[in-house]
C-alpha cells in the first residue's frame, strides 16, 4: 500500500533512531533536558530569533502563539483556508477566546490590500485586532508558497499598528528548499513562527515555536497551562536535531515527485489548480463530479492511499517515505484507476 495521505505518515528511519535512541536527556519542565536546550538554541539560531520552545505538536505551537498574542475577546485576521481556522478543533476560541476574521485569500494567499482596512480602530464597540497569521506553505491550497515580497508589506502593517504577527510555518522547510529562501530571511518579518519536524522533516512527534525571548517566556507559562510540559522528551529532540542536519535539502525530491504526480493528474483532466500552484509537495486532485469520496475508495482498493479535502477535492503528498519506485506505482495506479472515472 502507498500512502500519500499526508507527510505525516512516515516513520523515523534506522539512522535517525539510532540517533535518538543515544539522546541525552532530562526532565524537560525543570528546563533540564540538554537535547531540547540543544535544539531550541539550534532552531533561534537558524531563525536568526532569540529564543525557541519545543512543542509536541504544531497545533498547540500555533495555539499557544495566539494564546500569547491576546487576551480573550481579542481578534485574530486569518485566510479562510487556514489550519487555525478549519483543523484545530476551533481551539482559539474553545481556549483562548478568541475571534477568528477569515478572509479569502487565493490559494492560500492575502494581500495587504485585503486586510489594511480589517484592523478595528479602537473603540467600545469592536474586538481588538491582536495577531495576523498566514500559513507557508499552504497546506489546504495546495502547498503554495506565500511571496516574500506580500509577507514584507504586511509584516510592515503589522509592525505599525502593533499587532502581533504569527506564521504558521508548519512546512517552512519546504518553502526555503523550492525559493532558496533561507528562514531567517522569512523569520524577519514575523514576531512569532511555529515549525513542525514530523511533516517534510520525518520525525515521529514535535513541533517549535520561535520568537523573542520575552514572547517565548510567556510562550513557555502558557504551553503548560495547555498541558503540554514534557518530561525526558530529548529522544524526540534528538530526532528533531537529525531532522535539520539531514531531511531537509533532500525535500527537494517531494517537490519533484509531487510535479510528477500533478503532471499525470494534468493529463488526465483532474489537476484541481493549474501546474504552476504545484511549487511543493501537496497536489490537489479535483472531482468535477462531487464524487471524490467514491475516488478515495476506489484507489485504495487499488492500492493508493489519499485523502478527501471535500466532496469535490482529493489531497496528495509527497513525502520521506515514498520513493521512485512508489512514484511510479502511484502513476500506473492513477492512470488505470481514474479511467472509470471520466
Ligand atoms: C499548516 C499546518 N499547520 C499546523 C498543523 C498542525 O500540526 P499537528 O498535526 O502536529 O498538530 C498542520 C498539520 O497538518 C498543518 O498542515
Amino acid at each position: 500500500m502507498i500512502d500519500l495521505r499526508s507527510d505525516t505518515v512516515t516513520k523515523p528511519t534506522k539512522d535517525m533512531l539510532a540517533y535518538m535512541v543515544q539522546a541525552e536527556v532530562g526532565d524537560d519542565v525543570y528546563g533540564e533536558d540538554p537535547s531540547v536546550n540543544i535544539l531550541q538554541n539550534k532552531v533561534a539560531q537558524l531563525f536568526n530569533k532569540e529564543a525557541a520552545l519545543f512543542m509536541p505538536s504544531g497545533t498547540m505551537s500555533n495555539q499557544v502563539a495566539l494564546r500569547t498574542h491576546s487576551e480573550p475577546g481579542d481578534e485574530v485576521i486569518c485566510d479562510t483556508n487556514c489550519h487555525i481556522f478549519n483543523y484545530e478543533s476551533g481551539a482559539a476560541a474553545a481556549l483562548s477566546g478568541l475571534q477568528l476574521f477569515p478572509v479569502n485569500g487565493e490559494k492560500g494567499i492575502l494581500t495587504l490590500e485585503q486586510i489594511e482596512d480589517l484592523g478595528r480602530p479602537f473603540d467600545h464597540h469592536f474586538p481588538q485586532t491582536k495577531v495576523v497569521t498566514l500559513e507557508n506553505t499552504h497546506n489546504r491550497a495546495g502547498g503554495t508558497i506565500y511571496p516574500i515580497n506580500e509577507i514584507k508589506k504586511i509584516g510592515k502593517w503589522t509592525r505599525q499598528n502593533d499587532y502581533g504577527f504569527h506564521l504558521d510555518g508548519a512546512r517552512l522547510m519546504n518553502a526555503s528548499v523550492a525559493t532558496g529562501i533561507s528562514p531567517k530571511d522569512y523569520a524577519e518579518y514575523f514576531d512569532s513562527i511555529s515549525l513542525c519536524f514530523s511533516k517534510g522533516l520525518g520525525t515521529p512527534a514535535g513541533s517549535i515555536l520561535i520568537g523573542s525571548q520575552s514572547f517565548i517566556h510567556r510562550a513557555h507559562r502558557n504551553r503548560k497551562m495547555f498541558g503540554g510540559g514534557m518530561r525526558q522528551v530529548g529522544f524526540l529532540a534528538a530526532g528533531a536535531i537529525y531532522a535539520l542536519d539531514n531531511h531537509v535539502k533532500r525535500l527537494a525530491e517531494d517537490h519533484h515527485r509531487a510535479k510528477q504526480l500533478a503532471e499525470t493528474l494534468d493529463e488526465l483532466g483532474m489537476l484541481e489548480n493549474e501546474m504552476k500552484w504545484t511549487q511543493t509537495n501537496i497536489v490537489m486532485m479535483k472531482a468535477p463530479n462531487g464524487n471524490a469520496d467514491d475516488i478515495v475508495v476506489a484507489l485504495f482498493e487499488a492500492g493508493l492511499k489519499v485523502s478527501l479535502v471535500n466532496n469535490h477535492k482529493i489531497r496528495l503528498v509527497t513525502h520521506l517515505d515514498f520513493s521512485d519506485d512508489d512514484l511510479e506505482r502511484s502513476i500506473k495506479i492513477l492512470k488505470k484507476t481514474m479511467k472509470d472515472f471520466n
